[in-house]
C-alpha cells in the first residue's frame, strides 16, 4: 500500500525537488529523498505543537498567579501519524504533495486543552485567538451547536509561524478546548465508536445522548458552584 502512495506522489509546484518527476518511475535514491522530506515536513507540525503547549502553559501559569485560579486541568497532544496523514489524503482525494497535504490536512498537529468550567472555554479560546502570531483560520463551537451524537467541544484550526533553521513556516494546528465532564463523554463515546466500527447500536446511540445531557446539566451545575463561592458566599460563623 506504501507503494501505491508514493508512486501517486505529484511533484510540489513550490518546491524545485522533483523526486518522482512524472511519477512514472520511482528509485531508490528518490524514496530516500521523499522519505527525508516527508520527515520534514512532520517535524514542523511537532515544532508548532510545542509552540502552541508552551502558550497554554504559559497561560495557565500566569492566569494562576494573577487571578490565584487556575482554569486548564490539562492539555495534551497529539500528532498525526504518517500513516493516517496518507490514508485522509487518499480518503478525500487530495492532491499527494506537500503543499496539497498543507493546505488540506488541518489536523496533522492536535492540542487539547481541558478545562474546568464551561466559561473557561470562552476564556482561553480568546487569550489565545487573541494574540499576535495565532491566526484562526476555522472556528466550530460544538457547544453551542452540538453533534447529534452529543460530542461537545470548542474546535479551532489556527495557524501559527514555527522559525525553522532556514525558514518560517506557517503551519496549521487543531485545538480543542471542552470540559473535563465534555472530555470524558467524548473518550468513552470514541471508545465505543471504534469498537463498532461506526455502526453504534441504537440503544447505546441513546445512552450516549442520554450520557451527554448528563455531562451538560453536570457543567451547568459546576459552573453555577463556582460563581457562588466566587461571590464570595461567607461560611457560617461558628
Ligand atoms: P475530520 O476531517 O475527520 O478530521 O473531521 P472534521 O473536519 O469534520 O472536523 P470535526 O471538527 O468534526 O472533528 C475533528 C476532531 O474532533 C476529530 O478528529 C475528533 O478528535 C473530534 N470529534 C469530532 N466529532 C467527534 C465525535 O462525535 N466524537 C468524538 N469522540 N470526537 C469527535
Ligand atoms: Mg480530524
Amino acid at each position: 500500500a506504501q507503494w501505491v502512495v508514493m508512486k501517486q506522489w505529484q511533484r510540489d509546484p513550490s518546491s524545485d525537488d522533483d523526486p518522482l518527476g512524472d511519477g512514472s518511475h520511482v528509485g531508490i535514491d528518490d524514496l530516500r529523498i521523499l522519505r527525508e522530506q516527508f520527515v520534514d515536513f512532520m517535524l514542523g507540525y511537532k515544532f508548532a505543537i510545542d509552540e502552541v503547549t508552551t502558550k497554554i502553559n504559559i497561560l495557565r501559569e500566569d492566569f494562576n498567579n494573577t487571578h490565584e485560579y487556575n482554569p486548564i486541568e490539562h492539555v495534551g497532544s497529539r500528532l498525526k501519524s504518517p500513516e493516517s496523514v496518507l490514508e485522509k489524503v487518499r480518503r478525500k482525494n487530495y492532491a499527494m504533495n506537500l503543499a496539497a497535504i498543507r493546505e488540506n490536512v488541518l489536523d496533522i498537529a492536535g492540542v487539547r486543552v481541558v478545562c474546568s468550567f464551561i466559561s473557561d472555554i470562552g476564556t482561553i479560546r480568546d487569550m489565545l485567538a487573541g494574540q499576535e502570531d495565532i491566526t484562526v483560520l476555522e472556528e466550530r463551537d460544538y457547544i453551542t451547536h452540538r453533534k447529534p451524537n452529543g460530542y461537545q467541544s470548542m474546535h479551532l484550526i489556527v495557524s501559527i509561524p514555527v522559525f525553522r533553521s532556514d525558514r518560517t513556516e506557517l503551519i496549521p494546528v487543531e485545538i480543542q478546548i471542552r470540559t473535563i465532564a465534555m472530555d470524558f463523554w467524548a473518550s468513552l463515546e470514541h471508545k465505543i465508536y471504534y469498537k463498532y466500527r461506526g455502526e453504534v447500536p441504537p440503544n447505546l446511540r441513546t445512552d450516549l445522548a442520554q450520557a451527554a445531557e448528563v455531562a451538560t446539566q453536570l457543567d451547568e451545575q459546576m459552573e453555577a458552584l463556582h460563581r457562588q463561592v466566587d461571590r464570595g458566599v461567607q461560611p457560617k460563623p461558628k
